[in-house]
Formats: C-alpha cells, sequence, structure tokens
C-alpha cells in the first residue's frame, strides 16, 4: 500500500481532491441510470475522500457501498467525511422513519428543475444539508447510533451501508470482494494505475474487475485520456517513462470485450475544464 506519508501523489492520491472539484452533486453520477445503484452493491475503486461514495451510500438506494483506495490517510478522511455527511442529513430521512413520515405534515423541500409538486407533496425528502455546517464546528459531528438502534438507520442504510478500506485492490483482495458486486466504479483512476503498474497491472485491474462483477453487472470507466499521461509522468518524475506503456486509452473498449464486457454505452464527456472526460458504462455478459 502507498505511504501516506509520501508527498508525492504517484497514486493520483492527491489531498484536498474535492476542494478543486467541489460538486455537491457529482455530475459524474448524476448522468448514470439510477437502476445500477437501487439494492445494489457497489464498488468504488480509488474513493479518495470519499465524497462521491458517500453520495452514493447516501441518496442512490445502495444497499451495500465498498469505497477502496491505496492511500490510508485518504480512507481516514473519508470516514470523517461519511460522519460529516450523516451529520448534515435531516434526521427524518432514515428508512424506518420513512412511513411514520409519510402520515405526518410534509415538510417543505426545495423545488427541483423538473419536479411538478406532486411528488413534493407525497414523498419526504432527502436533505442532505439539513443541518448548517458550523454546528459541526460548534458542537461536534453527531454520533452515528449503532445497527440495532431502535428506529436508526438499517444496515442496508446510510450510513450502515457504507465501508471504506485501505488496500491496492488491483493487487489485493478486500472482504467485500467475496460476496461480488452489482456495480464496480473507476473514477478518474485507469492512468495512475496504468503509470504506475504498466499494462500489465492494468490489465490485472480490468480482469479484476470482471471477477467480482456478477453476470449482468456494471462497470463504470471513466478513464483519462493519453495526453495527460505525460502531464502525470512530468509532474511525478518517479513514475516509471512511458515508453513501456503498449496499451491506450482506445484500446479499452477491445480489451474489456475480450475479457467478457459487452459494448459501452458512452454517456459523453462530463465534468468542467481539466476535468471533463468520457463516462463509459460497460455490462458484464459473461
Ligand atoms: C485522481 S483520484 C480520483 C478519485 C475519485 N475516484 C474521483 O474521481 O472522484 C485517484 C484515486 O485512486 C487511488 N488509487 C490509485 N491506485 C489505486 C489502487 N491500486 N488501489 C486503490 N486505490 C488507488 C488514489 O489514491 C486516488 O485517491
Amino acid at each position: 500500500m502507498a505511504s501516506s506519508s509520501s508527498s508525492t501523489p504517484i497514486h493520483g492520491n492527491y489531498h484536498g481532491y474535492y476542494i478543486k472539484r467541489p460538486f455537491a452533486n457529482d455530475p459524474r453520477v448524476a448522468v448514470l441510470p439510477a437502476s445500477i445503484f437501487e439494492g445494489a452493491r457497489v464498488l468504488d475503486v480509488g474513493c479518495n475522500e470519499g465524497w462521491v461514495t458517500c453520495e452514493i451510500a447516501q441518496s442512490k438506494g445502495a444497499k451495500k457501498v465498498v469505497g477502496v483506495d491505496i492511500d490510508d490517510k485518504l480512507v481516514r478522511l473519508a470516514w470523517k467525511r461519511r460522519r460529516h455527511v450523516w451529520t448534515l442529513q435531516d434526521p427524518f430521512t432514515s428508512g424506518k422513519h420513512q412511513e411514520e413520515h409519510e402520515t405526518q405534515p410534509v415538510r417543505k423541500r426545495r423545488k427541483v428543475d423538473g419536479d411538478n409538486g406532486e411528488a413534493e407533496a407525497s414523498k419526504p425528502s432527502l436533505q442532505a444539508d439539513y443541518f448548517p455546517a458550523s454546528f459541526e464546528h460548534m458542537f461536534s459531528p453527531l454520533p452515528i447510533p449503532p445497527v440495532d438502534y431502535p428506529d436508526g438507520p438499517g444496515r442496508t442504510e446510510f450510513p450502515h451501508n457504507l465501508t471504506f478500506r485501505a488496500a491496492d485492490w488491483v493487487n489485493n483482495e478486500i472482504l467485500e470482494d467475496k460476496e461480488g458486486y452489482d456495480a464496480v466504479l473507476a473514477f478518474s483512476i485507469s492512468k495512475w494505475i496504468h503509470l504506475n503498474g504498466e499494462d500489465e497491472g492494468l490489465m490485472r485491474f480490468f480482469r479484476r474487475v470482471h471477477s467480482v462483477l456478477r453476470v449482468g453487472g456494471t462497470f463504470v470507466l471513466e478513464p483519462q485520456e493519453w495526453e495527460s499521461y505525460h502531464k502525470a509522468r512530468r509532474m511525478n518524475p518517479k513514475l516509471k517513462s512511458l515508453e513501456h506503456l503498449k496499451l491506450r486509452p482506445d484500446d479499452f473498449e477491445r480489451i474489456l470485450r475480450d475479457i467478457g464486457f459487452g459494448p459501452p454505452e458512452h454517456l459523453g464527456k462530463i465534468g468542467e475544464g481539466g476535468f471533463k472526460r468520457p463516462i463509459d458504462v460497460y455490462t458484464k455478459l459473461n
């Protein structure tokens, strides 16, 4: 595993990444069909400080979400993020409260584009920012009730549905892999795996994703473009030279097909500025 004290982020293990990428609702997640997450077991490889992972666990109906990162310091921050998100959350959004809450006068929620108002009257909302963030600084974050706490969130609800692991996932299994996943996310990580593990490491990663997914499961890949490899190498002289790499991001579709995935659905280039990258969705065929 990467030394968390290493000042050169040779694995793309940037600290403060989500300050540069300040999306409360990540557009890469927003563009994905909701069915990928509903009732699903989801693995987020290279979860960094866990912002995207928390968003999926909190608001996408996933029954289990696992974030894994090679940098143990980032994983500690991801656990902190989980508690922070829990602290700000509307106390009535937990599933066990839901039915009870439906019979109560519905709390007003902000209108969202495309919302016809009917949904507003019939559904309790998930207010992810119910408390001002300053409360946490003044009073410390809220404790998370144990999983068997009466009327608390259940095992498959946020935050109990969310776990983080520190591991080099390309080369090591984690406990949750045994049960497999319905979806694996690889946002902005393929370049780092490729640069560090070369073609062989990248192939191992793709085969590992295939092996932990159930048939019909989804692999969401946001590959970085080849041009950006040069910049990464310039900024991280510790990385091996690019001349050993034969594979290119344009080859990924063919490689994944050979491994057992169907043709990808290209959801377009999502994001802003240097973060505008393709989001490709693959289905495991066999
Ligand atoms: C550029 S960041 C992207 C973070 C996040 N996926 C996103 O796009 O919002 C890449 C992350 O992948 C992690 N990473 C790189 N190689 C890894 C590996 N072999 N196993 C687990 N995590 C890895 C890095 O530590 C870093 O946090």
